[in-house]
């Protein structure tokens, strides 16, 4: 342990400067330009991720002349920096979309996942942390993308390994490194681990000392203010992100932000204004998206609003069955949770 003076340097990924070093992770299903918004409303997140975005897909999707992903919703046009997430195994496919990403879309950092531990992606297209069993091409893909991108960052993802009996995060780390990447995240779990058990920080640190040019973004578990002022204390990495924890607390970034500074945390949003942030992610999502799928997508957003606080689980029973706008506000009046009255003796 390190214990290292607070606060931390802004990052530097690249040519950007991420400040404050606390970034928004991708999370497929969840991170839209919806969700960035919000985010962004209160501020605190020196970077933003959209969604994995599948590079054989945008591909085709090219070739037969039909709109590109719904994940890229919003990118080409809202704020910076962001930083667009692509995944795939194959180099050329992946320099195809990075080269869009890059010079058409002009985001800030191409950055490609090989932590997903999902079938979908792992046993069936060989790609996401399949690939950390495959140095070689990870290499291949990193310095064909760091190629077609420039000056545009390329950053990489990874879990510490493919399981607990073969994790490699030090030497992938260092061909991520060679490789060109401008900065590494580490999400401190094995592909076999899923979510279970904690995130390894200890391990995460010892990254540190396999890198010599480019900075440690540190993963996993951090869900107060607190858990990051420890993180950045504690161990010795150049950033954090923040994934599950961020969902129905979108003003954690500000929190953690106003923590590192040595700031007062400021307190949570009430639970009136909760609601609010919710109905303004509820609108954004409809006008995308129109009202039926719309309020669809929106139940799982509402989940994690209500997440943890008296009355959820009721809540979620009901929202979980919305289908249109009056319900969902019907919904919303009649059980989102709500200040209690204080007991009096
Ligand atoms: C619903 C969900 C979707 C995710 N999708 C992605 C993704 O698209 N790309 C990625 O690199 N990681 C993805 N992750 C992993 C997170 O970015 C992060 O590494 C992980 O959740 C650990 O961080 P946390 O403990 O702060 O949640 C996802 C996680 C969740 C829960």
């Amino acid at each position: 342990m390190s214990h290292r003076p607070l606060p931390p340097p802004p990052l530097r990924i690249g040519d950007l400067v991420v400040d404050p070093p606390i970034l928004q992770a991708p999370m497929a299903g969840f991170t839209n330009a919806a969700f960035r918004e919000v985010v962004r409303q209160f501020g605190g997140a020196g970077l933003l991720a959209t969604e994995m975005v599948n590079a054989r897909g945008f591909v085709w999707m090219d070739q037969n002349e039909a709109e590109h992903p719904d994940r890229l919703w919003g990118v080409a046009e809202e704020a910076r920096p962001l930083a667009v997430q692509i995944w795939d195994n194959d180099p050329e496919t992946m320099a195809k979309v990075g080269v869009r990403l890059a010079r058409e879309y002009k985001v800030s950092v191409v950055d490609i996942n090989f932590g997903c531990p999902v079938r979908q992606v792992t046993e069936k297209a060989h790609s996401g942390s399949y690939l950390l069993r495959e140095p070689d091409r990870m290499f291949a893909i990193i310095s064909r993308l760091v190629e077609v991108c420039a000056p545009t960052p390329v950053t990489a993802k990874i879990r510490l390994g493919c399981s607990p009996e073969s994790i490699n995060a030090n030497e992938v780390a260092h061909v991520v490194e060679e490789a060109g990447a401008a900065a590494l995240t580490v999400h401190g779990r094995t592909a076999k681990d899923m979510f279970r058990g904690h995130a390894d920080w200890e391990r995460i640190s010892e990254i540190k000392q396999h890198l010599k040019k480019i900075p440690l973004i540190g993963n996993g578990d951090l869900d107060s203010a607190d858990k990051v002022v420890a993180a950045f204390k504690n161990y010795d990495v150049d950033g954090v992100m923040i994934a599950r924890a961020c969902l129905g607390r979108p003003w954690l970034f500000a929190q953690a932000a106003a923590a590192l500074r040595g700031d007062e945390i400021p307190p949570d949003p009430t639970l009136v204004q909760q609601r609010d942030v919710m109905l303004r992610h509820y609108r954004l999502v409809v006008d995308r998206f129109g009202e039926e799928k719309g309020t669809v997508l929106m139940r799982k957003y509402a989940c994690c609003y209500a997440q943890g606080k008296h009355g959820a689980r009721h809540f979620r029973s009901h929202v979980a069955n919305v289908a249109s706008a009056e319900e969902f506000y019907s919904v919303v009046d009649q059980y989102f949770p709500q200040d209690r009255p204080a007991v009096i003796a």
